[in-house]
């Protein structure tokens, strides 16, 4: 096995059909359905849902968002398990796999292996967002969100951010929590967290929802996400939706090539990938409804952007009784659906890695320590660094990253997977992994082939020839 860190295609090794790290496999279909949730359900529902849809003005983004999720983010969900599955291996070693068997090109393992690195790319700012949760939950729990006004409550996120010390060591915890599961492999901690938190928190979220009801704007707030303004959206608010989509379902980048790497046979792909779908989905719209009528009811601003979770939910916790616990216990909770799609973020890579023969821990660690370090530019982002502009707007080194990889490098390999499955695989092997009837297997097919791609290649030109202009 090469030892050699640098890839090129011609020392890879011929093709055989090994199947080095998939001899680990979930333990049953619910563990791999709550990893998968685990994964999908995380800071893009809770964090970044809520405030897109605020800066993307409401519901019209929404309508457009639910659609992609089911016509393109979905069959591109079933697409990845399936590649992971039939492959048998890492992202980058599945597409080899497939491409050998079915006479395609090598060079389709490129899709995994830039699709691995756009991973470390998100995990770098997403374990900011996440220390950010963090950093909560010692505020929360000593009382200081007690009856706070919006006001005083942007106060409070704003003090966070600009302090780069405090935020270097909640993303440094977060980071090395995200090391230490990956090292330890798939299966123990990761089912463990899932299968008994996630529920926590959904619990938690529908308790927000209620409490936005009765003490929120909450007609204002539904009517924001739900009545679309479709003159108020435009090509580059399509573009988010597609891509936060991906984001949201973890869909683009190959980490559901890894987990579908690990997913016994004889488990339904289509059914569990519509199961993540609607799960990600619902929490997604109760994050939503917990958070904008209090965002009405306490005149903040829908377009606050990043900091919009942050600002208005403390002031919910403020209100309710005993809400110094609650806070608590939902920042904890957060952190820990941050961590559950971390672990997914690093361990596309580290599978590669390991698939060559590396050490697990000492990928994981080496790679967690990358993207630590590169994380420092999105902390930066908030106070040393608040005025540096890489291009001629207004937009920081973290509004790069953030929109790079989920506009741009997402929807790319969004488009990838879903031509290797359309294309490079026969129907009949796709057939054999997925148990959909043949009508639809082929309405399947012609969506990953056609429909898909044709669909975010044209909003991705479209938004990116607008954004030029
Ligand atoms: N889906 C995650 C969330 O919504 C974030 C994410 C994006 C992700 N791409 C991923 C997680 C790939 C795991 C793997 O928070």
């Amino acid at each position: 096995m090469s030892t050699n860190a640098v890839i090129t295609l011609d020392a890879l090794p011929p093709t055989t059909h090994t199947k080095p790290i998939s001899s680990q496999k979930w333990s049953s279909h619910f563990a791999f359905v709550m990893a998968a949730v685990g994964s999908a359900v995380g800071l893009g529902n809770i964090w970044k849902f809520p405030y897109m849809t605020g800066t993307s003005g409401g519901g019209a983004f929404v309508l457009v968002y639910l659609a992609c999720v089911a016509m393109i983010g979905l069959p591109i969900l079933i697409a990845e398990v399936t590649i992971g599955r039939a492959g048998g291996a890492s992202p980058m070693g599945a597409l080899r796999n497939l491409a050998a068997k079915y006479r395609a090109s090598r060079h389709w393992q490129i899709v995994g292996l830039v699709g691995a690195l756009t991973a470390l790319l998100v995990l770098s700012f997403y374990s900011v967002v996440a220390g950010w949760a963090l950093a909560y939950v010692p505020v929360a729990a000593t009382g200081k969100l007690a009856g706070i006004s919006g006001a005083a409550s942007e106060t409070i996120f704003n003090t966070i951010l600009a302090d780069p010390v405090g935020q270097i060591g909640w993303h440094t915890a977060f980071m090395a929590t995200t090391v230490l599961i990956v090292s330890r492999g798939i299966g123990g901690g990761i089912e463990r967290a899932v299968t008994w938190l996630m529920p926590m928190l959904a619990v938690l979220l529908v308790l927000l929802v209620a409490y936005a009801a009765a003490q929120g704007a909450f007609l204002d707030g539904a009517a924001f996400l739900f009545a679309p303004d479709f003159s108020a959206l435009g090509t580059e608010a399509v573009l988010s939706a597609a891509g936060h989509a991906f984001f949201t379902l973890s869909v683009g980048l190959g980490a559901m090539i890894a987990y579908g790497g690990y997913l016994p046979e004889g488990v339904s792909i289509p059914r569990t990938a519509i199961t993540i779908a609607a799960l990600d989905t619902l929490c997604a719209l109760a994050a939503g409804l917990a958070i904008f009528p209090l965002v009405f009811a306490h005149g903040l601003d829908p377009a606050g952007g990043p900091g919009l979770v942050f600002v208005t939910l403390p002031v919910a916790f403020g209100g309710m009784p005993g809400g110094d616990l609650f806070g608590a216990l939902f920042f904890i909770l957060l952190g820990i659906a941050a961590v559950t799609s971390a672990v997914a973020l690093l361990e596309p890579i580290v599978a590669t890695m390991v698939e060559r023969g590396f050490r697990r821990s000492s990928c994981a660690t080496m790679l967690g320590l990358l993207c630590w370090a590169i994380g420092l530019a999105s902390v930066f982002s908030f106070n040393v660094w608040s005025d540096v502009r890489i291009a001629g707007d207004e937009r920081t080194i973290f509004d790069w990253l953030n929109l790079l990889t989920s506009d741009i490098l997402l929807p790319l390999g969004g488009i990838a997977i879903a031509l290797f499955v359309g294309w490079a695989m026969p129907l009949r092997a796709l057939g054999g992994e997925i148990d959909l009837g043949p009508r639809w297997l082929r309405a399947w097919r012609a969506l990953v082939r056609y429909i898909a791609p044709a669909a975010v290649a044209m909003v991705l030109v479209s938004a990116l020839m607008g954004a030029a202009a």
